[in-house]
């Protein structure tokens, strides 16, 4: 009994040897998916097949995209292992590549875009803090972000207007998945709101579509100064520029939409939502 216990935890403690062999790998080249995900989206290849209205096939792409076939052949086979890219045969007996709801996030424009998220997420700036995750853990008070660049993200945004627009345009991204779902969920939060202040409103579009869902508001966009003096004008909503650890502007309500979670407050009530989808 005792010996085919010890069989049993040996087979055991080779079967898990041979599955962190594999596992392992996924560490070492675990970076690859965001790098030709972002590679995916510099190159325009979703762009492509929505403009050719139909699948492509890999001369066809390569032709659009002006690169070399076997370059981007190599590509294309990673992002169709990951169920990104669709392979199929066409009639003409060529294989062609067909669009799928996840290519459909790496278009550059429109609804389902999240382009703008993982551009901000993938670039140098905000993946050099990641390499500083130790220090943060070893040094309770030490930012990973300043560890790496000196400042926190919003000074360093002040210095640096092409990040500052890479994050601007990536909360608009974020807000363009989170305004529907509290418009349609929690439309009664909004009725006899004559004035809300978005805090930290980046640059307007949650109050856009707040305002254009609920026409008799009147937004007050409220952001750091370098923030709001870039952001577009649009009808029903006012730029404000301050710094909310001084004061806020005065309004009926006030909205707070931070990462995943949504905190709205007026006199009647406040509260808060979580996203599950953030
Ligand atoms: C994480 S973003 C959230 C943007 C937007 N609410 C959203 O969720 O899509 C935080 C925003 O707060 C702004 N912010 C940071 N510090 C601030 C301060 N002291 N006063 C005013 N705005 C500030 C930033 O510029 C940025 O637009």
């Amino acid at each position: 009994m005792g010996s085919v216990t010890k069989i049993d935890e040996e087979i055991r403690e080779d079967e898990e040897e041979a599955q962190a062999k594999v596992e392992i790998w996924k560490y070492i080249f675990g970076f690859t998916n965001m790098a030709v995900v972002k590679c995916a989206i510099e190159l325009g290849i979703a762009d492509a097949i929505e403009n050719n209205e139909g699948p492509m096939t890999l001369s066809e792409l390569s032709s659009s995209l002006g690169c070399a076939p076997s370059s981007l052949y190599r590509i294309m086979r990673f992002l169709v292992h990951h169920n990104i890219f669709i392979e199929k045969p066409s009639s003409q007996g060529t294989t062609v590549y067909v669009q799928t709801a996840l290519s459909r996030r790496l278009l550059k424009k429109g609804e389902k875009s999240m382009v703008d998220l993982l551009l901000l997420e993938s670039s140098h700036v905000m993946m050099a803090p990641w390499h500083n995750l130790s220090s943060r853990v070893l040094n309770d008070n030490n930012s990973p972000f300043e560890g790496a660049h000196g400042d926190d993200i919003w000074k360093y945004a002040l210095a640096n207007p092409v990040h500052s627009k890479l994050i601007d345009d990536a909360m608009a991204c974020d807000a363009k998945l989170v305004v529907p779902e509290i418009v349609e969920g929690f439309p009664e939060v909004f009725d006899g709101v004559k004035t809300l202040v978005d805090v930290g409103g980046g640059n307007g579009t949650t109050l856009q579509m707040l305002v254009k869902a609920f026409p008799w508001i009147q937004g007050i966009n409220f952001d750091l100064p370098h923030v709001v003096s870039v952001a577009s004008e649009s009808e029903g909503v006012k730029h404000v520029g301050g710094d909310f650890f001084e004061s806020v502007p005065k309004a009926d309500a006030a909205f707070l939409m931070v990462s995943n979670k949504c905190i709205f407050f007026s006199l009647q009530n406040w509260f808060t939502i979580t996203f599950l989808q953030s």
